[in-house]
């Protein structure tokens, strides 16, 4: 436990001044909780041994006693108001921080770190995980210090007082011990095996209640229900292991301790008998060993919360130690003033290195050129476009912008210049305007309203409840797939970057609408670097030169016209599209 503490010491370190008046509350509680049995033992050994009880006003001493006690117990009491509430709230206040702190961390994590992660597994860390460490930090801070310096305390009084009768009362302590630390490492196993399941639990339902649609047209409930449950019953046997053993450990301390007990009460009696202890000498004594086996049994008792705040803080440790694959180079500079020319240099890149999905790519777009990406699915294209700003990082060759390698940039300052429209537009809860204002916080409602309209999204938000101010579900599932590509159009424009990478940017819309948004887009984007992937012939022919990708090679490039000339993939291509597409071209003549 000491050891989490020290873990997280670094969210500890600014409560430093809250910790030492803790600390210092707590030897002050300890002292009053040591004096405590004292007046009793006077009372005990001289006013009862005294034997001339008068009457009551004739012993100042039992009432000095009795008003000692008193006092006592209320500064008693007092203090460990104080210690408890400052120590938890020193608890509350890093749990806070910590949560703050794990969840600024995974959003930066690159991309390639959270394809491999369950986003329910990832909140349930930020969440009851963090939560299960407040409980072994407040059971650490102001259970277990006060009645660590207690135990302390108790020792030197009694080894001072008495030595032979304080070990005596030690004699219980290795039993103890071997009994605690077995069980802890049983319970430690079995908390983190159940946390392991209840990430599992979360992310299978995150991910069903995430595409519900999908699973009611399959019919996928009932099959998704026994996966559900059988997530759900794996934790299940981890937690009843977990409390069995949990529930046995208080037991078996109880009666260590009671046996311990036994032991003192009979040989203090028959010390006294003999008369070689006094009888209030052994009452502190018993007082001082009820207090003795206190920490001990707490320790048992608080043994869950403390294995599960372990297994816990295991978890949120693991996130923390993640590094980002891409982050920003010791010493990396941001880019200035970008003027929009971007390149691609023989690379190569592999999601997983071994299987490389670009090989020797070459690629160049010239400031305000609008380029195309074409080629048959799962070409590479969204890969291309996903290089640019520096989402993965390449295997070999370079990704140059102003012909500085983009490794060499800091990324806040790449991202702020080059704007990406996803193949597949994800909305976030918040009204239309918001969502088009996401990337570009600080637009007036003027130029939201203008990018909204290049992109045709004005079209359909008069027909909405609260026009731009409609309120959008999650993800965006209360409008239409090309409603949401147009507002995730409307989100590039309104950044006005000198870079724009639109991939498949009108596949969700009809040939009069895409039509429509692609004049709108050329208006907005005119003098900028456009990259475009398309399949649409209108969009081909007006871009300043075509790259066919084909299996992860730049193929052939050109204008349309040259292309169309030339037998391949490109006019294999452009000859279905025509038989099918050429309606934009004949709307946008
Ligand atoms: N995140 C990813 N992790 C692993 N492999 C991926 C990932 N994204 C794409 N791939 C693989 O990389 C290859 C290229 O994919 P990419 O998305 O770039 O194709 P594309 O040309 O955009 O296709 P489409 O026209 O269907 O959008 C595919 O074989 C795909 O399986
Ligand atoms: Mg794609």
């Amino acid at each position: 436990m000491v050891a989490v503490l020290w873990r997280f010491r670094a969210t500890l370190a600014p409560h430093r001044g809250r910790l030492a008046a803790g600390g210092a509350l707590i030897l002050l509680g300890s002292a009053l909780a040591l004096a405590l049995p004292w007046p009793l033992k006077i009372v005990v050994d001289e006013v009862l041994r005294g034997g001339s009880v008068g009457p009551l006003s004739g012993t100042p001493l039992l009432w000095a006693c009795i008003a000692a006690i008193a006092v006592v117990a209320a500064l008693g009491a007092l203090t460990t108001y104080l210690a408890e509430r400052t120590l938890s709230g020193v608890g509350e206040r890093m749990l806070a921080y910590l949560r703050t702190a794990t969840f600024a961390h995974l959003q930066r994590l690159s991309l390639s770190y959270h394809q491999t992660q369950r986003v329910g597994d990832l909140g349930n860390r930020l969440t009851s995980d963090v939560n299960t460490i407040q409980g072994l930090l407040v059971a650490a801070l102001s259970v277990l210090l006060p009645n660590v310096t207690l135990l302390v305390g108790i020792l030197v009084i009694s080894v001072t007082i008495d030595p032979f009768f304080a070990l005596l009362s030690l004699l219980v302590v290795p039993p103890l011990y071997l009994v605690l630390v077995r069980y802890r490492r049983i319970i430690k196993g079995w908390a983190a095996v159940a946390r392991k399941e209840e990430g599992r639990v979360a992310s299978h339902a995150t991910e069903v209640l995430g595409a519900i649609r999908l699973v009611t047209t399959n019919a996928g409930e009932d099959r998704s229900e026994r996966r559900f449950r059988s997530f759900s019953d794996a934790r299940l046997a981890a937690g009843l292991q977990r409390v069995d053993f949990a529930a046995r450990l208080p037991a078996a301390v109880d009666v260590i301790v009671h046996l311990g007990r036994a032991l003192v009460l009979l040989v203090g009696t028959l010390r006294v008998l003999d008369g070689a202890m006094d009888l209030g000498l052994l009452l502190v004594f018993l007082a001082y060993n009820e207090k003795l086996y206190q920490p001990v049994k707490q320790l048992a008792k608080l043994q869950t919360t403390i294995s599960k705040g372990q297994a816990s803080a295991d978890r949120v440790q693991e996130v923390l130690a993640v590094e980002s694959a891409v982050r920003d180079r010791p010493g990396a500079r941001p880019l200035r003033r970008l003027r929009g020319h971007v390149a691609l240099r023989d690379v190569t890149f592999g999601y997983d290195p071994a299987r490389p999905v670009l090989r020797g790519v070459t690629i160049t777009a010239l400031p305000g050129e609008m380029i195309a990406l074409a080629g048959p699915t799962g070409a590479g294209k969204s890969t291309i476009g996903g290089l640019v700003p520096r989402l993965y990082d390449v295997g070999s060759g370079s990704v140059q912008l102003d012909g500085h390698d983009v490794r060499d940039l800091t990324l806040d300052s790449i991202r702020a210049q080059v704007s990406l429209v996803p193949q597949d537009s994800v909305l976030m809860s918040g009204t239309i305007l918001e969502n088009i204002a996401f990337g570009a916080p600080h637009a007036t409602r003027a130029q939201l309203i203008v990018a909204a309209e290049a992109a045709h999204v004005d079209e359909f938000v008069h027909r909405l409840p609260d026009g731009w101010d409609t309120e959008v579900h999650e993800r965006g599932s209360s409008l239409s797939g090309g409603q949401r590509q147009r507002i995730a159009i409307a989100r590039a424009l309104v950044r006005d970057t000198p870079v724009v990478i639109l991939d498949e940017p009108t596949s969700g819309l009809d040939a009069v609408s895409e039509s429509l948004v692609m004049r709108g887009l050329e208006r907005l984007t005119a003098g900028r670097t456009v990259i475009v992937v398309a399949h649409r012939l209108s969009t081909l022919q007006r871009a300043d030169r075509i790259y066919v990708i084909d299996g992860g090679r730049v193929v052939d490039s050109g204008t349309h016209a040259q292309l169309a000339a030339r037998p391949g993939v490109f006019r294999d291509m452009n000859e279905l599209l025509d038989n099918r597409g050429t309606a934009p071209s004949l709307v946008a003549g």
